[in-house]
């Protein structure tokens, strides 16, 4: 053999060489099943068996990814920069008498570098379309992820429950600002200026003359100047006091106010009408009583205390052994509050109530601490 046909033998080993261990190197870095299915392609038998034993894939692969390097491969070994290209080209300096050897040689080498990518290419294409039917494979037998449900709030569902009570009575549910002026507050309420409600200790103030809201009542003025007797209306919302958070009070709780104007109004209408409510809301067992009382916009005023729904009014835990529970306020609407939204009290009366809505439903879910409504804590709100 000619020194050059040496030299050209030898370059072709090591480019078969150089062939071999890329695609001894590709096909170890399949991933497991990829390299399973790769065994039944026979020709590429002989490398996988040569393999040495794997460590399972802890990455799957991106059979796009090899597709491209299969690509990127082929240019390197066959394209026209390729050391192959420029070993076909040199065939002409080898000496006549090992020339067709040698081209027989380049050709079959350049056929199984063709060879086998192509079965590669064909392989890691079925691989790539498998991977994409993955991907986007809906298994409609699958049983549906059900939807997380949300809760309502307990406060919530109880004032649902207080609102359809009185909208079934014919009752409008009315709304009013939480930050209110002094007229609204205090002045249009009756309220004298030196009352204690009025004291900055009681009430929060945001700048002179403007407070949070400390009860609903103020609702009662707005919808007043808004709807003009004949009126029935509740207004249930958030109220502020300054109070030291504890088992039974929040700086910020909910009242429900009840308000109705119209000719003719007298006690009777207001103590059936609660009586009615409480028979709605607890059931036609429970009883109900007035106790009198004083607020500055009623007169006369009175609380209302509604029979144990627990112990049926023999005394329990719930009712601190009295049998009963208070509601909570009313009364029939002083005449200096009609007055102060000109309405005249000779020709109209009305009555109006106003409980907390929280100490309610803290009574009737039964939690031992009303500061865990406004915890936001999941575990607690799932519970309704
Ligand atoms: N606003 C009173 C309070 O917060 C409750 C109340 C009492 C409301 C009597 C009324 C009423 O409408 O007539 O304690």
């Amino acid at each position: 053999m000619s020194s050059e046909a040496v030299e050209y033998d030898a370059q072709v080993e090591a480019l078969n060489k150089a062939f071999e261990q890329w695609l001894e190197r590709f096909v170890a870095t399949l991933p497991e099943p990829a390299h399973k299915r790769l065994g039944s392609y026979y020709s590429l038998n002989a490398y996988i068996g040569l393999l040495p034993p794997r460590v399972p894939a802890t990455d799957v692969g991106d059979p796009e990814e090899w597709m491209r390097e299969i690509e990127d491969t082929r240019v390197r070994f066959t394209g026209r920069k390729s050391e192959l290209a420029n070993l076909k080209s040199q065939i002409g300096r080898i000496p006549q008498n090992d020339r067709a050897a040698f081209a027989q040689k380049v050709q079959a080498l350049e056929k199984r570098f063709l060879y086998d990518l192509n079965l590669l290419r064909g392989f890691c294409g079925k691989e790539v379309a498998a991977a994409r039917v993955e991907r986007e494979r809906v298994d409609v037998t699958l049983p549906g992820r059900r939807p997380r449900r949300g809760h309502l709030h307990p406060i919530t569902l109880l004032r649902q429950r207080i609102e359809d009570i009185f909208v079934a009575m014919g009752y409008s549910v009315e709304d009013g600002p939480e930050v209110e002026t002094d007229f609204y507050n205090f002045t249009a309420l009756n309220i004298p200026e030196l009352h204690p409600a009025r004291s900055p200790q009681d009430t929060f103030y945001t700048t002179d003359g403007l407070s949070l809201r400390s009860q609903t009542s103020t609702v009662q003025i707005h919808a007043m100047q808004r709807r003009r007797p004949p009126l029935r209306v509740i207004a249930p919302g958030r109220v502020f006091r300054r109070d030291t958070p504890d088992a039974t009070h929040n700086p910020m709780f909910y009242q429900v106010e009840g308000l109705l104007v119209d000719r003719g109004i007298t006690m009777e209408h207001l103590k059936g009408t609660l009586s009615e409510f409480v028979r709605r809301m607890l059931g036609p067992e429970v009883r109900t009583r007035f106790r009198p009382s004083y607020f500055p916009f009623t007169e006369p005023s009175m609380e209302t205390d509604y029979s144990c729904f627990k112990c049926r009014g023999v005394g329990c835990r719930m009712c601190k052994g009295s049998g009963w529970i208070e509601l909570g306020g009313s009364g029939m609407v002083h005449p200096n509050v009609l007055r102060a939204v000109q309405i005249d009290p000779e020709e109209f009366s009305g009555f109006a109530f106003g409980w907390g809505i929280d100490r309610m439903c803290g009574l009737m879910y039964e939690l031992d601490d009303i500061r865990l409504l406004f915890e936001n804590d999941v575990r607690f709100l799932e519970q309704f």
